[in-house]
């Protein structure tokens, strides 16, 4: 049986998957089985009030599962497949069962750009959740080996779909009334307006993206944002030339914003198996895909939730 077979029929029996995707491993479950679903967020110990993602292999089972108006027809046609979720009215809700929704009358679909993640959809052929691979509120895996750390005790399936080539989760934008930037990833707030126009102000965080609540992506050692000066005793995660005695980490050394989104996870990773008494990480320009890395490192810091 080949790894897409083996992970298609665990899906089938209502089991957990490894999913790799262009952004991070995902644990994945069918959609529309809760019993299945229930066991990603006891693996996870997820909150049950936090809503999963359903992913599929095309814009038609999307249109099945929820409700496209022209900006999501629109988004899905521009970005798809790719690393971009929508939140949508749901359309058939046995689809994408309500545990997958946390009861809500939306839903989160996402089409991955990642060839072995779009075999195992389409020969799958239903929907199918998959937060990312972690254990709640650690940082996502980004190589199957990290899958397999963190959750491979409770899957059937862990292909090894090679390293993931964005490194941060899917961008998450709702279209439920005003559109809005719910999560940032590699498709950015500026790309979205150009095919939608403008979104509406932010909200407090947390309200619409029920996930955002949670101290999310922390590593084991305390981590510190925006620092150029390492101190002593620090596992340092640099952007560009650094000078530290203790150990360097290098998040791109061409400064290099989409290099250093793929690395930010395994960084913080081998960071923590140093087991330093803290983990500093250096400024991080703010543009494009660095308002996601700046997202993720201020919730392992604890800034955020
Ligand atoms: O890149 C990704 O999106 C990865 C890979 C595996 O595809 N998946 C992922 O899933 O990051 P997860 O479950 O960790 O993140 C889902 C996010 C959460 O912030 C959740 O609150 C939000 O999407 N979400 C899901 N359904 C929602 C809904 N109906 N309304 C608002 N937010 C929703
Ligand atoms: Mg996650």
């Amino acid at each position: 049986m080949s790894a897409v077979e083996a992970a298609v029929s665990a899906l089938q029996a209502g089991g957990l998957i490894h999913l790799p995707t262009e952004t991070v491993y995902g644990l994945g479950a069918r959609a529309d089985d809760p019993e299945a679903v229930i066991k990603v967020f006891e693996a996870k110990g997820r909150p049950r009030f936090n809503p999963l993602i359903v992913h599929v292999a095309d814009t038609a089972l999307a249109e099945r599962i929820g409700v496209f108006d022209d900006r999501a027809l629109a988004l899905a046609k521009a970005f798809w497949p790719g690393p971009l979720t929508l939140v949508v009215p749901v359309r058939d809700a046995g689809l994408a069962c309500d545990l997958a929704r946390a009861g809500l009358d939306s839903v989160a679909l996402r089409m991955p750009a990642h060839a072995m993640a779009l075999d195992i959809l389409r020969d799958f052929g239903g929907g199918v959740v998959a937060p990312s691979a972690n254990r709640s509120g650690r940082p996502s895996p980004t190589t199957q080996a990290d899958a397999f750390e963190e959750t491979g005790a409770f899957v059937q399936a862990s292909p090894d779909g090679g390293d993931c080539p964005v490194g941060v989760e899917s961008t998450v934008v709702s279209l439920l009334n005003e559109a809005r930037y719910l999560r940032a990833g590699a498709v950015t707030r500026q790309q979205v307006e150009a095919v939608i126009g403008s979104l509406a102000a932010d909200e407090v965080e947390g309200h619409r993206s029920p996930g955002r609540l949670t101290l999310h992506y922390a590593p084991d050692a305390p981590v510190k944002i925006n620092i150029d000066m390492p101190s002593a005793g620090a596992a340092y995660l640099a952007f560009g030339p650094a000078a530290h005695a203790g150990p360097v980490i290098q998040l791109s050394a061409g400064r290099d914003l989409h290099e250093a989104a793929a690395n930010l996870f395994r960084a913080l990773r081998e960071a923590d198996r140093l087991k330093p008494s803290v983990i500093e990480i250096a400024p991080i320009p703010d543009e494009g895909i660095g308002e996601a890395i700046n997202d993720r490192i201020r919730r392992a810091a604890g800034f955020v939730g």
